[in-house]
């Protein structure tokens, strides 16, 4: 006991040796904390209906980001009762495995969105948007009218959908040779929804800003929205084993 106590006395009085064991102590726990993850293939257990996004749900969060909705609105919902009673289920990480960037948000003044989809009609959105107290008369949100008169710009949504395979979302080369196909089809444009929805289950396509003539960014934001936390079935889904 004594030894030890002289030792531990000679390290504190050393300051180069107690700096140097200090490292040694200190990046045996950041190997144990670190190393796995270059041999565990995944962090994030699949999900069964987890899918990419359509490339007009995709343009639509392009815009979500431009405009900084995420600035007032979460999409991550707490494990907390009083999340899970208001918004559903809470968010798991296989939901946004293909967002880049997630948009988890820490911000709040409105509230999450990671389940609105399906929750209102395309008309509640677009009237929503262009003028939030005409729906929410206590509404604090910014209207955004504009989205309804401006053009889709999105560009080459191949190489949008290239660039995200790159990042690992594992869309096909059908799904990027078709990517500006599938946009204007599921915006309710000529083209077979039928091979959209086989290649993007539950994509739903349709007009949906009620302007029939043009696709707009009402369309693709109001398109993202309605997909949002609409993927998985909670009735049914459970993790799958974690691929090995
Ligand atoms: C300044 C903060 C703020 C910004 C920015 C903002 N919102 Fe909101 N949002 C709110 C508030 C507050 C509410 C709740 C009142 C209401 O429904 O209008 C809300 C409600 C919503 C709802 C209804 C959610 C529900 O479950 O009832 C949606 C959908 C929505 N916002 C979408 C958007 C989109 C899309 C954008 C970006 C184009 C955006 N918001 C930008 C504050 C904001």
């Amino acid at each position: 006991m004594a030894s030890l106590v002289q030792g531990h006395k000679k390290i504190e009085r050393n300051v180069t040796l107690l700096g140097a064991l200090a490292l040694v102590v200190v990046a045996i726990g950041g190997i144990v904390e670190i190393a796995p993850l270059f041999w565990i293939q995944s962090t994030v257990a699949k999900v069964d209906g987890v899918r990419p996004y359509t490339p007009l749900e995709l343009a639509g969060r392009n815009i979500y980001i431009r405009e900084g909705c995420y600035s007032c609105h979460s999409q991550m919902i707490r494990p907390f009762r009083d999340e899970t009673e208001r918004y559903g289920h809470y968010s798991l990480a296989a939901e946004s495995m293909y967002d880049h960037p997630f948009q988890w948000g820490s911000s709040r003044t409105g509230p999450d969105l990671a389940r609105v989809g399906n929750r209102y009609s395309d008309e509640w959105h677009v009237q929503h948007l262009e003028d939030p107290r005409a729906v929410v008369p206590e509404s604090i949100m910014p209207p955004y009218a504009f989205l309804a008169e401006r053009d889709l710009k999105p560009g080459d949504m191949r190489e949008h959908l290239r660039t995200l395979r790159i990042e690992g979302v594992p869309y096909t080369d059908d799904d990027i040779a078709k990517a500006n196909d599938d946009l204007s089809t599921q915006a309710g444009g000529e083209g077979d929804a039928a091979d959209l929805a086989k290649r993007y289950p539950k994509a739903q396509s349709r007009d949906f800003d009620g302007n029939p003539g043009r696709v707009t960014e009402m369309d693709a934001i109001v398109a993202y929205l309605q997909g949002l936390g609409t993927q998985i079935d909670f009735r049914v889904a459970a993790p799958r084993e974690q691929a090995k």
